[in-house]
């Protein structure tokens, strides 16, 4: 059985052209002219892309007392319904658990998925077991990324001999470290001192959270992999801060991404202001959100190249999780949900806007994703022989956002209200039409885990320029006696 998407316009990250895109068995078999499938795909009007990838998801994560609402059958719905073909999600230790314990724990949640993932391993604790068992994720499990927090202290917190020892066998292993980069020590005192004070609200939680404590972070994050030899890529950069000493790096050679998130470049500070408690707390996340100039940094990364890729760190907790943190901001589980909405937020306040083109839209949430986790082009491409992953985007499609017609499981939105145009008419996993003109028609189960390949060009790169500059003894003839 195969399927045509018929008489649409093709945008990847390079080119737009007019084509229709044959598929069978799942992969993209031929892109031409007059093609002919069993089933056909009206795409008139539309543009054929990428299907969204997102690299930073959060799925019935344990946190804060709790478990994230959305698990890997609501979340990959969502997912699809905006959009997105694939979710990086992260398998997370708790301190004294095993990498390969933890990932078990996340193929079982994963079973249910509507579309396919992959995951990050991330680096909690340290150990001669982590160090080992690194390894064995590299290399039989097909993960190449390893997420580490600089937040979070007394919980998920690595310091930094053990961010140095991470990052080093990160090179080792031809890997890549992540960073959720806010200093975590600094956190914890503003926390601490806002609460003795009596700022108690979900308006302390940003207080506690001040773009300089993430501007910091991001930096040592960065010149620790420098001393490592490693590229980095640098999780939901929220602020100028953040972005300076990731484009400063960048400029000076060094192989390190940003990533803002939707949430960040579209909401700001303004609601933690807001009176309702439930209204402010429902938006906890951490970084939190900014001010407008820090959004404007973040457009720019974008438009400039300085900022890689656009996610959501999708970690949705209903009303009732988010309550746990009345009379103490710092109880209130962070996290924010944006699953479905990422790609039409972006394309409505990116393309809508003229800060991005179609072709960098794409880049930004599918092929630079799937390049830099070393999974193009496999995924984040249109190309003969790649999954058919797609999205069939009709860029007047126009709707209102609003929990009462959403995929994810939770109570509310924070986009609530917002006025989207650019929707998906049909989303393809793997050639499954998954979205039919607005309807759902998703199957539990279908999605597969996406392996990915340790030594990437860039980690290749990296490492033949460190070997080729590491210190060397220098060999001397004339030794002066000691003492003389
Ligand atoms: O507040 C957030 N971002 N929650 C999810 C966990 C994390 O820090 O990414
Ligand atoms: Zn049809
Ligand atoms: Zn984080
Ligand atoms: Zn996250």
């Amino acid at each position: 059985m195969s399927t045509v998407i018929k008489g649409g316009t093709i945008v990847t990250a390079d080119l737009t052209y007019e084509a229709d895109v044959l598929i069978e068995g799942g992969q993209i078999i031929e892109i031409g002219r007059d093609l002919k499938g069993d089933e056909v795909l009206d795409a008139a009007g539309c543009y054929v892309m990428p299907g969204g990838i997102d690299p930073h998801t959060h799925l019935e994560m344990p946190f804060m007392g709790t478990y994230s609402s959305d698990d890997f059958e609501s979340g990959t719905r969502a997912a699809l319904a905006g959009g997105t073909t694939m979710v990086v999600d992260f398998a997370l230790p708790s301190p004294g658990q095993g990498l390969l314990d933890a990932l078990q724990m996340w193929d079982n949640k994963s079973t249910r998925a509507h579309c396919d993932y992959s995951f990050h391993m991330a680096v909690t604790w340290w150990s001669e077991q982590v160090f080992n068992e690194m390894e064995t994720v590299v290399r039989e499990r097909g993960i190449n990324t390893f997420k580490h927090f600089m937040a979070y202290k007394g919980a998920l917190m690595v310091n930094d001999d053990e961010l140095f020892a991470s990052f080093q066998r990160c090179a080792e292993l031809g890997a890549m470290p992540l960073v959720h980069a806010e200093n975590g020590d600094i956190v914890a005192d503003l926390s601490a001192r806002l609460l003795a004070e009596g700022n108690n609200g979900p308006e302390a939680h940003a207080y506690s959270r001040p773009p300089a404590v993430e501007g910091e972070a991001t930096n040592r994050a960065i010149m620790i992999a420098d001393m490592a030899g490693v590229p980095l890529y640098v999780v939901h950069t929220s602020c100028e801060e953040a972005h300076e000493a990731i484009r400063r790096a960048r400029m000076q050679g060094k192989r390190v991404y940003g990533e803002p998130l939707i949430q960040h470049l579209t909401l700001d500070e303004s609601e933690y202001f807001n009176q309702d408690w439930d209204h402010a707390a429902r938006r906890v996340m951490s970084p939190p959100f900014r001010n407008k100039q820090h959004q404007d940094s973040l457009w720019a990364g974008l438009q400039s190249g300085s900022l890689s890729v656009v996610a959501t760190d999708h970690c949705a907790f209903s009303t009732e999780q988010k309550r746990f943190g009345v009379g103490d901001f710092t109880k209130i589980p962070n996290g924010t949900g944006g699953l479905e909405d990422r790609m039409p937020m972006l394309w409505t306040h990116g393309v809508g806007t003229g800060r991005l083109t179609p072709n960098e839209f794409v880049a930004v949430t599918s092929t630079n994703i799937a390049k830099i986790l070393n999974c193009y082009p496999k995924k984040g491409a249109v190309l003969v022989g790649a999954d058919a992953d797609l999205v069939v985007w009709d860029p007047d499609k126009e709707k209102t956002i609003t929990a009462s017609s959403q995929q994810s499981a939770i109570d509310y939105n924070v986009f609530e209200g917002k006025q989207v145009k650019g929707l998906p008419r049909f989303t393809l996993t793997r050639g499954r039409v998954a979205v039919h003109d607005g309807e759902l028609r998703g199957q539990e189960g279908h999605g597969e885990f996406v392996k990915r390949e340790p030594n990437t060009s860039v980690g290749r790169a990296l490492s033949t320029w460190k070997e080729l500059t590491a210190p060397r003894k220098v060999e001397r003839t004339g030794i002066p006696a000691s003492g003389v």
